[in-house]
């Protein structure tokens, strides 16, 4: 039973077979998902899809690179999409200091606007950091995030950091890159963090593991990534599975 705790359904790769995809992911064991928004659009098509199916969760939010667009109406109707039974967190936000695609200090305004809104609304959040390791932090820090806890999505920072938002009540998730071939960091987080603490993820339809490399990604697949850190820590896939999807169960409080 594993919980995928990022994918991207609304994504238009899932266009025509969504529900075969979600099919797949039942049939290979994955009975939960986290669809997660980065734009408004996207976040209300979340909140739309986690109300036709049980076992899919929504998160609503903006991605750091659609920041620019953000005006105090966005963050009105973020406020208002959360207000739905099946919106179990506030997200995805934070910095991408690799693209780059909105200005870095529109980034950080946004970033700290959705931790405020996700405190007033007491939900966690699910963070995204690329190459803005410091920041994201600091950003964290400054913001009193703590009060709300949440997600590391997609974690590639040191372990140094790890233990700093794990401090900070924060959960690691790792996706298709612990299974790259020349993965190092992913690979140092998985052996080193505690197993109460850890949560896998697809990101789907990007970042697909290996075997699939390079093709589509789908909830279904999470199972590469969950086989890999289970191998890494000498566990079985089973407890591997358990654990984890305890653990997204406690960060997004579902019953
Ligand atoms: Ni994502």
């Amino acid at each position: 039973m594993l919980f995928d705790s990022h994918a991207h359904l609304g994504d238009r790769q899932f266009a025509d077979d969504l529900d075969e995809v979600i099919r797949r992911a039942q049939e290979n064991g994955v009975t939960h998902i986290l669809n997660v928004g980065y734009d408004l659009e996207a976040s209300r098509a979340s909140v739309k899809l986690a109300e036709e199916y049980d076992n899919i969760y929504a998160a609503v939010g903006i991605h750091p690179h659609d920041a620019a667009s953000v005006t105090e109406d966005t963050l009105n109707e973020l406020r208002q999409l959360a207000q739905h039974d099946k919106v179990v967190a506030l997200g995805e936000m934070g910095l991408d200091y690799y693209r780059n695609l909105s200005p870095k200090e529109k980034q950080q305004k946004v970033f700290r606007q959705q931790i405020n809104l996700a405190k007033e609304l007491d939900l966690p959040i699910i963070v995204h950091d690329r190459d803005a390791h410091q920041d994201t932090v600091r950003i964290l820090k400054e913001e009193g995030a703590d009060k709300v806890g949440g997600i590391l999505h997609c974690f590639s920072g040191s372990w140094e950091m790890a233990k700093q938002c794990m401090n900070l009540g924060f959960y690691i998730s790792l996706a298709g890159p612990v299974t790259f071939k020349n993965a190092k960091r992913p690979v140092e987080i998985a052996k080193l963090i505690s197993l109460n603490r850890l949560l896998v993820e697809t990101d789907c339809p990007y970042l697909a593991p290996e075997p699939k490399r390079g093709k589509r990604n789908e909830p279904a697949y999470v199972c590469y990534v969950a086989e890999k850190i289970a191998e890494l820590k000498r566990i079985s896939l089973d407890e591997l599975a358990f654990v984890t999807h305890n653990n997204t169960k406690t960060v997004l409080r579902i019953k």
